[in-house]
């Protein structure tokens, strides 16, 4: 293993989101990196500095490190297994049936490369797991890597944001490492030296520990968006305004402004999966205060989709069926063109269902959507969506949307009625021009 005075070499393996952010980050602090990926496509549009998929900032700092030589991109683990002295893991682990973590790309990726282990390295798992995975890993790659006990493993999860990726990627608030050795912290040291020269803290534990931080974080984080869109239900019944609540709730320092935007709830690739893979752990480890904690909590994000659905019936008579409605964002969050798990998308399909023509508009994730759902309508602008429309759909808050004249789009449309269900249209602009508006979690 490399812990001289020279630089580790950096392998990537999986160069998704968070991979390739990974790969891209790395060699923009100056290591030498090989990013690995199945995806031959992926790997290819890489290559040629081109980001596979849409995140601000990414591209050109992909296209800066493959110009100057430190970040190059292969299918063979050969030359991975071979290449570097550290080899962070960014495989996939989506949600398996009944819930839990879906482990097998991380298998997958292990077996394949543990047999060009033939030289002392450190594995470092970046994906989110299950408590348990990492040590069960390291004794799956000894076994099968010439190295034998010469691999180590360290567990070091990512809390970047999609949309805020790079920056994420560069200054995270802290950098958590599950070990255990001395050596695998020295060697993360070296690798992540320029920023922890920034003071961000590393923190050092235990495997156990290290994998648990990434999924508590998630859980903690997604109580507190569903804690806030509890709070509208009290607040639509009563009359109470929740946004004005959660301003007031925020300024609490104990509580914190962060996470307590009320609205349509969470989605994308991360919280939605994290938090029912660990319902299912704690449910196996017998720790039912968790898995209920976290089955309510699911359970109210997912409730503030079907309550857009029945505004959405309310406010065109009673039945969605031969509307036209226009939903503006496609995507699971602004800045992104990640559609999975998008609330956003699960309602489109929930009003086709009911027999609404759904027109939609996206900045970005259109083409994404569009392979998934391909009856629905896309529209390349606004405007062009809005033509005719029963209602208007406010369901991801893209700064765009934010800025649409409400009197201009008024005159396209068949209704002026709009639902604004991430609270982000200034409804007293919109209803100045004549619209009737409905915000998720008001009055
Ligand atoms: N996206 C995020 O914001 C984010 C943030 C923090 C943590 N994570 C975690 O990071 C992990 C990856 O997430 P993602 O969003 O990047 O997923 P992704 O689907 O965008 O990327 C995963 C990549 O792994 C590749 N892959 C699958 N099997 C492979 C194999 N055997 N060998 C090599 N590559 C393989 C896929 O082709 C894909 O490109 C997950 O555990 C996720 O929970 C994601």
């Amino acid at each position: 293993m490399n812990t001289t005075g020279t630089l580790p070499r950096v392998a990537v393996i999986g160069a998704g989101y968070l991979g390739l952010t990974h790969a891209v980050c790395m060699a923009d602090l100056g290591h030498e990196v090989l990013a690995i990926d199945v995806d031959s496509q992926k790997i290819a549009k890489a290559a040629a500095g081109e980001a596979p998929f849409f995140e601000p900032a990414l591209e050109p700092l992909l296209r800066k490190n493959v110009e100057a030589g430190r970040l190059r991109f292969t299918t063979s683990f050969a030359d991975v297994g071979h290449f570097g002295d550290v080899h962070f893991v960014c495989v996939g682990t989506p949600q398996a049936d009944g819930g839990a973590a879906d482990l097998s790309y991380l298998h997958a990726a292990s077996d394949a490369l543990a047999p060009h282990l033939s030289s002392p390295c450190l594995i470092v798992g970046k994906s989110t797991v299950p408590v348990g995975t990492a040590r069960a890993l390291l004794a799956r790659i000894r076994g099968a890597a010439p190295a034998g006990d010469d691999v180590d493993l360290a567990w070091n999860p990512e809390f970047l944001r999609e949309g805020h990726a790079v920056q994420d990627s560069l200054t995270p608030d802290r950098f958590v490492f599950g070990v255990t050795s001395e050596q695998a912290v020295q060697l993360l040291r070296q690798v992540y030296a320029r920023p922890l020269a920034l003071d961000i803290p590393a923190l050092v534990m235990d495997l156990e520990t290290a994998e648990l931080v990434k999924v508590s974080a998630n859980a903690f984080l997604a109580t507190k968006i569903s804690f806030i869109n509890a709070m509208a239900e009290v607040c639509e019944t009563t009359g109470a305004d929740v946004v004005r609540l959660a301003e007031a709730l925020g300024h609490d320092e104990r509580i914190g402004r962060k996470f307590l935007g009320p609205g349509l709830g969470f989605g994308g690739g991360c919280l939605p999966k994290d938090i029912r893979g660990f319902r299912a752990t704690a449910a196996a480890l017998g720790v039912d205060s968790v898995a209920s904690l976290l089955g309510t909590v699911d359970a109210i994000n997912m409730s503030r989709r079907e309550r857009v659905v029945v505004m959405a019936r309310e406010a065109v008579g009673g039945s969605l069926a031969g509307k036209r409605t226009t939903v503006l964002g496609i995507a699971f969050k602004p800045n992104s063109d990640d559609i999975r798990d998008s609330p956003s998308l699960d309602i489109c399909g929930r009003l086709a269902t009911e027999g609404a023509i759904v027109s939609v508009h996206d900045p970005v994730a259109m083409p994404n959507a569009a392979r998934i759902r391909p009856d629905l309508q896309y529209a390349a602008s606004v405007f062009e969506a809005a033509k005719g429309a029963d209602l208007i759909l406010h369901l991801t808050d893209w700064a765009d949307y934010r800025a649409i004249d409400p009197a201009a789009l008024a005159m396209v449309v068949a209704q002026r009625a709009v639902i604004d269900a991430r609270c982000g249209l200034d409804a007293g602009v919109w209803q100045n021009a004549g619209w009737s508006v409905r915000v998720l979690g008001r009055p």
